[in-house]
């Protein structure tokens, strides 16, 4: 019994820690790219709907490096708080959208 406490509680922790790009995308990125990354976020950005993933994440990189377009103080502190796992994932998510 114990051991299939153990393992469940190992499956649990596993699955929270899977970066779920879809998830990263509603809650983060959404309100102001729209939906499937379909709209300019603030009517400013490029559409980034389809773009590579390596794309995105060396986009996205370059904002936490102070890169950037005229409204890259926007997007910052929202590159700042993705970890390496969950700007992978949520570029992956991005890429998929046509
Ligand atoms: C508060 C609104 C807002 C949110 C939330 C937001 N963005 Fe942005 N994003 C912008 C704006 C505005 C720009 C254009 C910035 C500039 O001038 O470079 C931009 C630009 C980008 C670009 C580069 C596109 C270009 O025009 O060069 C990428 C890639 C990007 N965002 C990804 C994301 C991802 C991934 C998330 C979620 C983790 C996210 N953004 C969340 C507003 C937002």
């Amino acid at each position: 019994m114990k051991k299939i406490c153990t393992i469940l509680a190992i499956a649990a922790v596993t699955s929270l820690m899977a970066a779920d790009g879809e998830a990263i995308y509603k809650s983060k990125c959404f309100s102001c790219h729209g939906d499937k990354a379909s709209k300019a976020a603030l009517n400013k950005s490029q559409i980034i709907a389809g773009w590579d993933a390596a794309k995105i994440i060396a986009s996205v990189n370059g904002y936490k490096n102070g890169e950037g377009g005229p409204m890259k103080g926007v997007m910052k502190p929202i590159a700042s708080g993705l970890s390496e796992d969950d700007l992978k994932a949520v570029s992956a998510t991005i890429a998929s959208y046509k």
